[in-house]
């Protein structure tokens, strides 16, 4: 019997709605951070490596489908999916463990006003970009992932890619924003605001930017970061980033010290008060979510109005506002400075992005 599965069978399987049974076998602090989704838990990590043959018996596997093992990076599932074997059970490790698996994504569709809108998501993290397509041409916001998979998508559709462009320099991941334009031959956008150590397009607040039948409209929105922008699509979707979430909105200290914080929490209320004052049918897109994500389809967005009714905060003052939010700002994990050094940069060379990246994302307060 085989012992592992790759992220790419597995994600395979997750595409094709297999029944596959996730079992996590990593302690509960690493649970926490960030796990597949619908996967069932189980902290037997010190007992396997004990080699304790008991040490799932208190799982209650399922018979009829395909059980797989999950751990940090692939080593203690190996010994839990050897384990589940030897007791005569179908079970295969997760080769790479979580660290590999924040490479799999899925899609979910959208088409408005004639406009397709892809969301790519990668699964673990719960990071968001989006392909934006029109007649031929599209424009990718915010890739997170290899350049091919865009690609793939824009040729799938018909689209060649005009425009790439990020909603701002991103602290919990490595932008492919950059890679992808080259690789595409796309024009490579972004506010003129943002402070980047590399050439690109810069494009003004209220600017539009026309491809096929689209007009997306530049919207400065500062305040998570000081370059961060909304890009809106007509009066139907707004791609906030990391402005404002489904249900959250985004902390404004990332790689800032605290005075700067409360100075970004000034103008970070400023801009909600904005976005969550357009039209109320609109639909916020954003650059993340905070749970893992399901191989579902189902688009993550939400209308303004229900945004709006979830982020009680909003309904403060500004004093109290930034007063709540400079005393609930969570540290910044030390992997999100070279992060964003590296997004301000624009290569990588030599940095394992596997290392870099792994752990969940923390770009929301509330
Ligand atoms: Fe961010």
């Amino acid at each position: 019997m085989e012992d592992i599965i790759t992220v790419r069978e597995l994600q395979e399987k997750f595409d094709k709605q297999e029944n596959v049974f996730i079992l996590d076998v990593r302690p509960e602090d690493q649970r926490k951070e960030w796990q597949i989704a619908n996967s069932v838990h189980v902290d037997a990590y010190k007992l396997l490596n004990d080699g304790d043959d008991t040490a799932l018996d208190i799982v209650d596997l399922p018979h009829d489908c395909m059980i797989v093992t999950v751990c940090a990076a692939g080593r203690t599932s190996l010994l839990a999916s050897k384990l589940l074997q030897r007791k005569g059970v179908q079970a295969y490790s997760l080769d790479g463990g979580m660290k590999a698996w924040n490479y799999a994504w899925n899609i979910a569709r959208l088409t408005v006003e004639g406009v397709k809108v892809i969301q790519v998501r990668r699964a673990a993290k719960g990071v968001l970009s989006y392909v934006v397509g029109s007649k031929n041409e599209a424009i990718v916001i915010d890739a997170a992932l290899d350049p091919n998979v865009y690609q793939a998508i824009a040729e799938d559709n018909g689209w060649k890619i005009k425009f790439v462009t990020d909603t701002h320099v991103h602290a919990d991941y490595v932008s492919r924003t950059r890679d992808l334009g080259r690789a595409a031959g796309a024009k490579h956008l972004m506010i003129d605001k943002a402070k980047l150590e590399f050439n690109y397009v810069g494009v003004a607040n209220g600017e539009v930017i026309k491809f096929g039948d689209v007009e997306l409209e530049v919207v400065h929105t500062p305040g998570h970061t000081w370059e961060s922008t909304t890009f809106k699509l007509g009066d139907s979707v707004i791609f906030t980033g990391d402005t404002v979430f489904t249900d959250g909105i985004g902390r404004p200290d990332l790689k800032a010290g605290a005075a700067e914080g409360i100075e970004k929490a000034k103008v970070l209320y400023k801009s909600l008060k904005h976005l969550l004052s357009l039209n109320g049918d609109m639909l916020v897109l954003p650059a993340h979510t905070s749970n893992s994500i399901a191989f579902d389809g189902k688009l993550i967005g939400e209308p303004i109005k229900t945004v709006k009714s979830r982020i009680s905060l909003i309904e403060l003052s500004e004093p109290e506002f930034v007063d709540y939010t400079a005393s609930r700002l969570p540290p910044t994990p030390p992997n999100y400075l070279t992060i964003a050094a590296i997004n301000r940069a624009g290569t990588y060379d030599g940095q394992v992005l596997a290392d870099l990246e792994a752990g969940g994302n923390h770009c929301a307060i509330a």
